[in-house]
């Protein structure tokens, strides 16, 4: 059902080829830094276990409802996050100013996207480090392995030049496949990268507990309910971290719900992806902490945690290089299937609704981006002494993108479609078995507003 006159992006070819097609871009969007990068640092940051079952009460009480409801409302909409939320309520008798929601999650996106790049960054640096057998080389240095690698990754931060070279490498390649339009390679890529990162994390979560006989401790430091240590900000910090991982923010799923054919059972999708994602971040803390405790590291030493622990295992492992540059290698892949995604939606604005060319569109947004990440980028070194409330450029973008933007969004989602979209429209929109439409509509309108709106509230006092 398309809505509006207006309606875009609904000819036969950009829709997705197969559901598999669609969950696996989703999930392209969904697994990238937020699960290998910054779910075991803000984990280790703010205490472990905690912090996990609050994680994983957001992804289920909070995140899933809210998945489904930004796909369902892209697939209505059948246009950009902006488009389809406007079209979506004026066909139900509500204000178009709603679509102002859609344009909130267009520029967190993209926010978000100045300092992902960054990151990306460093992962192509650590697949040329990993070639150029570097952690190895630290294996034999005489402050030790440890202390060697540690080394390495703040040189890298150290050095704005070399930060700068990945920087604009990473947004260069993001920007070359978001020109040419979301098919193909994307899907193709993603349906490597899935297999093939799970399996590599299954195998670095055996090799760690093999070699480092931590893994019970790493078991109860992840998962074992200790509440002590829980501050209000840790809990604002999970919440953010299951926006960010699950890619909710009105944007992304609202985009790739576009382009999805009516028969596709939507509830089961999301249920996919958001299960996927978690998987892969849980997988990633399991194979690092064990290194961490293994090898004296601080758990919460910050975004640098991936960058080391792994690194140190890498250097005295057989075969350590090929391991390790394959794991640089995936991890870059998911974290371009990512900072695809979080180009697209402004692309797709600027293509359907101000009759952009898509390349003209896609190199004029990413050319801002990169330049934006100027500012994250030389706050990790030139610009460290400036801060605000205590952080530098780099960590506040992540923290009021995440922790608020991302959140703020959720909510006005949520009173969008919890209460003002009807649920007969809702049921047929969704499709979904009754058992499955009344747990879903009950969350939506409750429990996602009301745990969005307390924990923000919460974290900020
Ligand atoms: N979900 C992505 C990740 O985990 C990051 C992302 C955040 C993508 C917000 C889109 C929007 O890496």
């Amino acid at each position: 059902m398309a809505m509006g006159a207006s309606t875009v992006a609904s000819d036969a070819e950009v829709r997705w080829s197969s559901r598999l097609a669609f969950v696996l871009a989703a999930t392209g969007s969904a697994v990238g830094l937020g699960n290998i990068w910054k779910f075991p640092y803000v984990t280790g940051a703010y205490g472990g276990s905690a912090f996990v079952l609050v994680y994983l009460l957001c992804v289920a009480g909070i995140g899933l409802p809210l998945l489904i409801s930004e796909v369902m409302l892209g697939r209505l909409g059948r246009g950009s996050p902006v488009h389809s939320i406007g079209a979506v309520a004026r066909a139900a008798g509500r204000s178009g100013a709603w679509s102002a929601v859609g344009k909130l999650g267009v520029v967190a996106v993209l926010m978000i996207l100045t300092f992902y790049s960054v990151v990306g960054g460093w992962t192509l640096a650590y697949i040329y480090f990993a070639a150029d057998a570097r952690f190895q080389a630290a294996a034999g240095a005489s402050e030790g392995t440890a202390a060697a690698i540690g080394a390495l990754f703040s040189g890298l931060l150290a050095d704005p030049w070399a930060l700068l070279l990945w920087h604009s490498l990473f947004m260069l390649l993001t920007v070359v496949i978001v020109a040419r339009g979301v098919h193909g390679g994307l899907e193709r890529a993603t349906k490597v990268l899935m297999p093939g990162l799970f399996l590599l994390l299954l195998g670095l979560v055996v090799y760690a507990a093999v070699t480092t006989d931590r893994f019970a401790e790493t078991v109860s430091y992840l998962f074992k309910p200790e509440w002590g240590n829980l501050s209000a900000t840790a809990v604002l910090v999970a919440m953010g971290q299951a926006f960010f991982s699950l890619s909710l923010g009105m944007a992304i799923m609202l985009a790739y719900g576009s382009y999805l054919p009516e028969r596709f059972n939507i509830g089961r999708m999301a249920l996919t992806v958001a299960g996927l994602d978690t998987l892969v971040a849980l997988l990633a803390g399991l194979a690092i902490f064990p290194l961490v405790f293994a090898h004296g590291l601080e758990p919460g030493a910050g975004p640098g945690l991936v960058f080391i622990s792994l690194p140190i295992a890498f250097a005295d492992m057989p075969a350590g290089v090929l391991v390790g540059g394959l794991f640089f290698l995936f991890v870059f892949i998911a974290a371009m299937t990512s900072s695809i995604s979080m180009l697209e939606p402004a692309v797709e604005y600027l293509v359907a609704e101000r009759g952009w060319r898509r390349h003209r569109a896609a190199w004029l947004v990413a050319g801002l981006v990169w330049l934006v990440g100027l500012g994250p980028l030389l706050s990790l070194n030139l610009w460290s002494e400036f801060k605000v409330a205590g952080k530098n450029l780099f960590d506040l973008l992540d923290f009021v993108t995440a922790n608020l933007m991302l959140p703020l969004g959720g909510f006005l989602i949520a009173v969008f479609v919890g209460w003002r979209l009807s649920q007969p429209m809702l049921r047929e929109a969704l499709g979904m078995s009754e058992a499955a439409f009344r747990a879903w509509h009950l969350a939506i309108r409750f429990v996602t507003p009301v745990g969005v709106a307390a924990i923000l509230a919460y974290g900020l006092t």
